[in-house]
């Protein structure tokens, strides 16, 4: 398998127009923002709006929750958009709604239940990663909780969000847990604070399969070719693009948000 580059799911920048501009610039993969795949079973329509995908983009659907026969319900009725790569089971989300029902970060130390809705999207013959944090506090951190959840897991692969869900973004990710991560033999996907080609090949050396990259591809969408070693682009033909394709986004929330970032 090749190194992966891949844009990290953001909650109101990653629609399907940066998720493409993304793509454009060297992103392998992309993956939609988190959505509840309860709602999808009932057809909500903002959360069917949030995973479709246009212009081929390769993307992963991200989904969570816990009741199996809404994802089974929600995967009966699906039919996949050119582009569809598989689905990522997002259990890393450290909202605290989330984790007083279980969900999210709660999920890392549930491993016959994550390991269940694996199964279930593999049963349907797609493609399943899982994203996850490192423990929903520092005591799940200490225990490893989340070598546990790899092992016993059987995902395609794993994309590790290097912080324990009490950790916010001004902490630096712990990356030597990468390696731990990896001695499990399982894909590894490594993610928190990557930006340079420093960056990306000390992680090489860690054994990862490639890299997820968020915050940092808000302010520069091109960081993927840049760290593919490809010409770099001039921000301000980034910024045109952007604001050409992004213009008739029905939501323009995303637009707002990202125009925020963007470098000048
Ligand atoms: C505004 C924002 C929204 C996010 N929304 C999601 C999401 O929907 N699903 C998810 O798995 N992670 C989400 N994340 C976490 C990112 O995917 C990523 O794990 C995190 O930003 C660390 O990577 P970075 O240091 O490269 O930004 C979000 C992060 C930010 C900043």
């Amino acid at each position: 398998m090749d190194f992966i580059y891949a844009l990290a799911p953001m909650e109101n920048f990653t629609n399907n127009t940066f998720r493409f501009l993304a793509h454009q610039y060297g992103a392998d993969i992309t993956f939609t923002e988190m959505v509840m795949f309860d709602a999808l079973a009932k057809n909500n329509k903002t959360s069917l709006e949030r995973i479709k995908i246009t212009n081929n983009v390769p993307t992963e659907i991200q989904i969570a929750g816990l009741n199996e026969n809404h994802l089974k319900k929600f995967l009966e009725n699906f039919t996949p958009e050119p582009g569809f790569l598989g689905f990522c089971l997002n259990i890393g989300c450290p909202s605290q709604k989330l984790i007083d029902h279980g969900m999210g970060c709660a999920m890392i130390k549930r491993v016959s239940k994550v390991e269940k809705l694996v199964q279930i999207i593999k049963a349907k013959g797609f493609r399943a990663s899982v994203k996850l944090r490192l423990g929903a506090n520092r005591h799940e951190f200490e225990k490893k909780v989340y070598i546990n959840l790899i092992k016993g897991v059987n995902a395609d692969y794993f994309i590790v969000h290097a912080r324990h869900g009490k950790q916010f973004f001004d902490e630096t990710s712990n990356w030597s847990t990468f390696k731990k991560c990896c001695k499990t033999g399982k894909t590894i996907i490594a993610n928190g604070d990557i930006k340079t080609l420093h960056d990306v090949e000390l992680l090489k050396e860690f054994g990862v399969s490639g890299v997820m990259i968020g915050r940092a591809a808000i302010r520069n969408p091109a960081i993927f070719d840049k760290l593919k070693g490809e010409k770099e682009t001039k921000m301000a033909k980034i910024k045109n693009e952007y604001l050409e394709i992004s213009k008739n986004d029905k939501n323009k929330i995303y637009r707002k948000n990202v125009l925020k970032f963007l470098k000048k």
